[in-house]
């Protein structure tokens, strides 16, 4: 049967320049081409030296056309528009429920996995879940552990909780709705690693944000009050009681809180506290833990 929608590489290469013209950047365009329209970037790349071959894509050009025009004419991320995040080795659902998950937060696992080298986790936590992205991976690393994930936003649970089954059909991740470390009073003292990435956006800088973030991912996700440091100050507040003796806790913060976030952590009692730069040099991570049994 005939494929209506083949076409050559030469018409489609032409198709995406008449595209790019309209506005947005060809590193957006060509994640959309990848994930609506299942043509890759090295199949992108193969048809620019072999122009003649035939591209079949898994949709409409008309479809991805509509795409494009919901991104570039009301700042709509792809990522809604497709319904869909690749991070780290697995596929997200995402929705405006919680913030997309960043390439950034990746780097918070690999931390993770590297301080946690030596030490057994049975109990680990993900404070202000969102997506699950965070979760999703512990789960998979650390799969006899138990693990618990906590928002304050029922909307972002519920697509935590499918993304857990859709990535880890036999997950031990429990969810819970509430603030920080409230609904995990019963095992205080227990967790052995918690990783956190909470809202850090101080109040004054989010009306300059990126119409694409201000506009679209929930604001609690983004505002982290007056200095941005809100969420992290209450994470902290509780983290040597919840944390079990040794335990490690892993904060994402803002470009510019590296410094008092370590400060935080050092009222907080956490010690080996560590600052740790993302992919850019950019101090992006702290790390600190409770006291383990024999400097107590
Ligand atoms: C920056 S997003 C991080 C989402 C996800 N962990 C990630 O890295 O992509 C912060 C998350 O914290 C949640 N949050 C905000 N206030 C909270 C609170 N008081 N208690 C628990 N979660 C909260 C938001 O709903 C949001 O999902």
């Amino acid at each position: 049967m005939k494929d209506a929608r083949a076409l050559t590489g030469a018409s489609l290469l032409e198709w995406r320049r008449q595209q790019l013209l309209r506005g947005g950047r060809a590193v957006d365009f060509d994640w959309l081409l990848d994930l609506s329209g299942g043509i890759s970037w090295s199949s992108l790349q193969r048809l620019r030296i072999d122009p003649g071959r035939t591209v079949h894509p898994n949709c409409s050009l008309g479809v991805l056309e509509d795409q494009w025009n919901q991104h570039i004419e009301k700042t709509i991320p792809l990522q809604h528009i497709v319904g869909l995040c690749p991070w780290r080795d697995v596929e997200l659902e995402v929705s405006p429920a919680a913030l997309i998950p960043r390439q950034e937060t990746e780097l918070l696992l690999d931390l993770a996995v590297e301080r946690m080298e030596r030490t057994p986790v049975k109990r680990w936590a993900d404070l202000g879940t969102g997506s699950g992205a965070l979760a999703v991976v512990l789960s998979r690393e650390w799969s006899e552990a138990e693990g618990h994930a906590v928002d304050s936003s029922s909307a972002a649970l519920s697509l935590a909780g499918r993304n857990l089954k859709r990535c880890v059909p036999l997950h031990h991740c429990r969810l819970h709705r509430g603030s920080w470390w409230e609904p995990l009073r019963a095992w205080w003292g227990q967790f052995d690693l918690v990783l956190s990435n909470p809202p850090y956006i101080p109040s004054g800088q989010i009306a300059g944000l990126h119409p694409v973030v201000r506009d679209h991912e929930p604001h609690l996700a983004l505002a982290g009050g007056e200095d941005g440091l809100d969420a992290i100050r209450r994470v902290l507040a509780d983290a040597a009681s919840a944390l079990s003796p040794g335990g490690q806790l892993l904060l994402e913060h803002h470009h510019d809180q590296s410094a008092a976030v370590l400060e935080l952590m050092e009222k907080a009692g956490l010690v080996q506290r560590e600052a740790v730069p993302d992919l850019q040099g950019v101090l992006r991570f702290a790390i600190g833990c409770r006291p383990g049994v024999e400097s107590a």
